[in-house]
Parts: structure tokens; sequence; C-alpha cells
């Protein structure tokens, strides 16, 4: 069996979005989006991995597959609520217009139609991907309702009255929207309204909405937002959002924060923890795959961010590392101090403008008020990536929880007011250095 600690990782071959993230029966559950050929994207499965704690992680067999002829070509993200003490999942369901011949992974000419389905399972431990789907929402007819292809990623929540799911979609590929669907036996659904904002990009993927702290917090995944010549120019936006669940009523504002200014993470999806804290997890876009020499995963590609908690303060979203995984790490390293870069191993400090330090190559400093960093010695020298970030200027101060793992760098700045994580390759040195 496959097993991580702290960072749930690809368990051979590809992974990316987080899917149906829960705490179910005493344990938490997250499934991801799963290639398990190759480590490339191609028709898409659930993996599963299971956890009690938030840290340690068991790999468990891949949970759904494609065995409809609406979900052939792909089992697409989605999410997961206990219901009468079964896991409902909801995904959404891929099949293509016609394959690419030399890779039928893919869609010829991008074409493609997508429906949204679910499958019910009475333990989170079983999944009958023959005798337990069904598709819900058939592909769409109407492009002023929803668009027949990018229309995906149900995130689905028990509200007050009843059950909602908001869907990632598009008006013409030009404008990012969201519909809403509502029912109340979490089965049966019906159209309950949509909103589209020009902000957002030109699709929006992977929605969530949620309500902490009395503010509801909307995070998605508007495409083609950065444009600097870079990869990765869609990217995980969080906002304060104005919304009525009674009529499925939004409104978001015409500016975001990044969730993530390392702007390496996407596909966020929050669900509550065993104490009712609301937690997010996200999958860490890597460039190139990691061979691990320890277990037999093999040639991997793809991991999750820690689990973070989110919280809105004076309308602004932190995101903290959760306070369970921060328990983890029972020492804590100090500037100037010694670490093990095999191991995750955790960074306290303060920095004062000008300032700065090197961890194994990554460097990290304060400058004009922000706080920037830059990976270029500890990633491979790849080109057409991101190597520098920055966050907005902080509102004072500069304390940095920094957590370090061989190819994963997440620095939170004062308590999560922003956070920066990076991937890297080749982190090398036994000292963590100021600058
Ligand atoms: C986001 C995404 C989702 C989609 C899935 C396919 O990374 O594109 O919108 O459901 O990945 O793997």
């Amino acid at each position: 069996m496959i097993r991580d600690v702290l960072h749930l990782k690809a368990p051979g071959n590809w992974l990316n979005d987080p899917n149906g993230f829960i705490y179910y029966k005493g344990k938490y559950h997250v499934f991801f989006q799963q290639f398990p050929y190759a480590p490339v994207w191609g028709t898409m499965h659930w993996g599963h991995a299971v956890s009690e704690d938030l840290i340690h992680w068991e790999h468990r067999k891949t949970a759904v597959f494609p065995t409809k002829d609406y979900d052939r070509d792909g089992v697409f993200s989605g999410s997961g609520i206990e219901k009468d003490g079964k896991l409902y999942l909801y995904y959404s369901a891929v099949r293509y217009e016609a394959e690419e011949e030399e890779n039928i992974h893919l869609a010829k000419d991008g074409r493609f139609v997508t429906s949204q389905a679910m499958l019910i399972s009475d333990d989170g431990e079983q999944f009958d991907n023959f005798a337990g789907k069904k598709q819900i929402i058939p592909v769409s007819r109407d492009s002023r309702t929803a668009d027949a292809r990018n229309t995906r990623d149900p995130k689905v929540w028990r509200g007050k009255e009843q059950f909602y799911m908001i869907l990632g979609s598009t008006l013409n590929d030009r404008t990012g929207r969201v519909l809403f669907y509502k029912s109340k036996d979490a089965q049966k659904w019906e159209y309950a309204g949509q909103y589209q904002n020009d902000a957002y990009g030109t699709v929006i993927e992977c929605p969530d909405l949620f309500e902490t702290g009395g503010a509801w917090v909307f995070a998605g995944c508007p495409m083609g937002i950065m444009n600097d010549g870079l990869a990765y120019t869609d990217q995980a936006v969080c906002a304060l959002a104005d919304f009525r669940e009674e009529d499925c009523r939004l409104k978001l504002p015409e500016t975001y924060q990044f969730i993530d200014y390392g702007l390496d993470l996407y596909a966020p999806q929050t669900n509550v923890d065993a104490e009712g804290r609301r937690v997010m997890i996200a999958w860490m876009r890597m460039p190139e795959p990691v061979v691990s020499g320890e277990d037999e995963r093999g040639e991997w590609i793809g991991m999750m961010c820690l689990p973070r908690v989110v919280e809105v303060s004076d309308g602004h979203i932190y995101f903290r590392v959760h306070p369970q995984v921060k328990q983890h790490f029972t020492s804590v390293v100090s500037p100037g101090d010694e670490a093990d870069f095999k191991e995750p191993f955790y960074v306290r400090a303060v920095l004062e403008e000008g300032r700065g330090l090197d961890i194994g190559g990554y460097r990290i400093w304060a400058e004009d008020g922000c706080i920037r960093t830059d990976r270029s010695r500890v990633f491979r020298g790849l080109e057409g990536y991101r190597t520098t970030c920055c966050t907005p200027p902080l509102k004072g101060g500069c304390k940095l929880d920094v957590f370090v793992e061989p190819n994963l760098i997440e620095v939170f700045v004062n308590d999560g007011e922003y956070v920066i994580s990076n991937i890297v390759y080749g982190l090398d040195g036994t000292m963590i250095k100021e600058m």
C-alpha cells in the first residue's frame, strides 16, 4: 500500500485536482483526478486516499472510472456529501465527439460534451461503477443556460432548506460564469440560476462557495487571466461573495485575491473538518515528474498543498496551515540552523525590510513592504515558468511560517495574510542561511 505523510502525492503517474474532499464516518477522504497509466494527463479517473488526521494518508484503489457511454472519456472533477449515512459523489462526465487518432485520451479538435453524474457509495470504501452511477444533468442543448462542452466541476453542499450545486461554465468561451442547481433529495436536480462576470476569465473551473464566520466566500479558477507569456494562465482566486441561498442570487466583486501567490496552486476544494473548521486543499501543478526512490510508485507528477484553514477577518481571506498539521512538526528551525533537506521541516522567522532567507537555494526576502521569492536555482533551469513571485503589500510586519519538503516550499506570511507556494527540484544544503 502506498502511504503519504503531510503532502498527498500521486501514487504513481498523474494526479491533478482534489475531488470529493470530505470528513466521513471518522475519516478524511480525498479523491483526485488521476491518469493511472502514465505521468501525463489523459482519460480521467478518481484516485482515492484516506486519512484519520489530515497528515497520514493511505492510498486506496481507483474509486471512479469510466464505465458508461456518457463518461467514457473521463470522470472529471467534482465533490462529495454525506446523506443518510451514504457517500454521494458528484462528477462531470465527459464524452468526446471523436478521439485523436494518435492519442485516444484526447478529444479530436478539442470537441467533447459534458454532463453531470453521480455515484452513491454505501460506505466510502466500495464504489460500484456499474450499478451505482447515474446521470443527473444532461448535456446542455441551450447555450444561454449552459455550455455543452465547458460546464463542469459540481460542488454540492447541504443548504438550509435543500441541497445546492454550483457548476463552472462559460458564456461562448469568452466570459466566466457559474450555474446553480438545487435539489430536495440530492439526486433530482433543478436549474436555479446563474451568474457571469467578465473579470473572471473565459471559463470558470472548480467553483466553490461556502459560508465561514458569517461571510460567503467564492473560490474558483478563472481561465486565461495571467497573460504574461509564462505557463499557467489559469489561476485560483477567491473573493467575498454577495450570495443569497434561497434564490441562488450571486454577485462577485471585480477584484479578487489569488488563493496562493506562488501561482502553482490550482483547483482548490474546501469542506469542513472534524471540528467544523473550513479546510482547503488544492493541486500543486508540477512541470516535470519525480522518480520515487522510496516506494513502488515510480515516476509521479502532481501533489496536494498542505491542508489550510480558510478564515475571513476585516474583509480579507486568510489561509492558515491546519493546526493539526502544524503540530505534527515537533521542532522548528530558525535562520542560522541546520536542517535535514531530505525530510519535511518547518522554519519560523521574522524578516525586516531588505533581509531574507536562503533555504537550499530557494530565496525569500522582504522588499518594499512585500514578500518576494525566487526559485530559479532550484527549478532544473526549466524555462517558460514563473520563477519569481511576490505578495501584495503587507498590512504590517513580516512573520514567516515556511514548510519545506523536497519538492514543495509553502511560505505563510503573517499567519496566512498571503501564501506563496512553489514547486522546487533539487534543494541543496544543510543550513537555513540569512541573506
Ligand atoms: C481543472 C480541470 C477541471 C476538470 C479537470 C479535468 O484542473 O480542468 O476543470 O474537471 O481538471 O482533469
